[in-house]
């Protein structure tokens, strides 16, 4: 066919560059289903703890992924900034996962112990107190709100259903390992055990 027969046809244009972007895309894609590096979780991955769970929720339902990714792509700049780059068995137990796309805020895919518990308190509870020219809001009441414990056994059981090796023990104990503890608690022993697997020069 002639290429000026194309560019004279919009529609059978049209229909020949959908063939090749989705040729080109799911030559890409497809493999990847079948890989099992991709789904296979990296070693000496241990199942997040309950109130590593707990903090996660706490994580998604304040918005935290509209503003910062948990993905950090392989290209000089980001890691140097963030460390090692996000490999795809850290996110095989993570459902629903929060690689996000927004960084208003930094990537945190390794923002585990970079700071103390304590920075990670007062920053939270205000933002400006630490970094005065931050925007992020502040997150002072999640240390007044108590967990609900009700429902943390479920998730967990839930998340075994998806694959995420709990013991029936883990199970068990899951809401009393989060008794008494505040949103605010949950949400920094969640930051602290981002990306700590994966050693990275900074
Ligand atoms: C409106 C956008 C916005 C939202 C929403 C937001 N942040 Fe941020 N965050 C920022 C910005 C901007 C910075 C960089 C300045 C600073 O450190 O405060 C930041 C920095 C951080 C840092 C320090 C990262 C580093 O490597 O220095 C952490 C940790 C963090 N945010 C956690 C959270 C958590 C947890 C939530 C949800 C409870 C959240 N952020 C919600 C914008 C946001």
């Amino acid at each position: 066919m002639k290429h000026e027969t194309l560019e004279k046809h919009m529609g059978l244009l049209a229909l020949v560059m959908v063939l090749a972007v989705s040729v080109g895309g799911l030559t890409q894609i497809v493999p990847l289903f079948f890989q099992d590096v991709t789904t296979r979780p990296i070693i000496g991955m241990k199942p997040r703890t309950a109130l590593e769970v707990e903090g996660r929720d706490v994580y998604i339902a304040n918005g935290c992924v509209g503003c910062h990714s948990q993905m950090i792509r392989p290209l000089r700049a980001e890691t140097e900034r963030y460390g090692h780059y996000s490999v795809a068995g850290e996110s095989a137990w993570d459902h629903p996962f929060l690689w996000g796309s927004k960084r208003t805020g930094p990537d945190l895919a390794r923002v585990g112990g970079r700071y103390s518990d304590d920075w990670h308190r007062v920053h939270l509870r205000d933002p400006r107190a630490v970094v005065p020219e931050s925007v992020m809001p502040a997150y002072g009441f999640l240390e007044r709100n108590l967990l609900d414990s009700s429902q943390t056994a479920t998730k967990l059981q839930v998340q075994r259903e998806l694959g995420v090796p709990y013991s029936d023990a883990d199970i068990a104990g899951a809401a009393a390992a989060v008794e008494g503890k505040t949103e605010m608690d949950a949400l920094i022993a969640y930051l602290q055990s981002l990306g700590t697997l994966i050693k990275s020069k900074r």
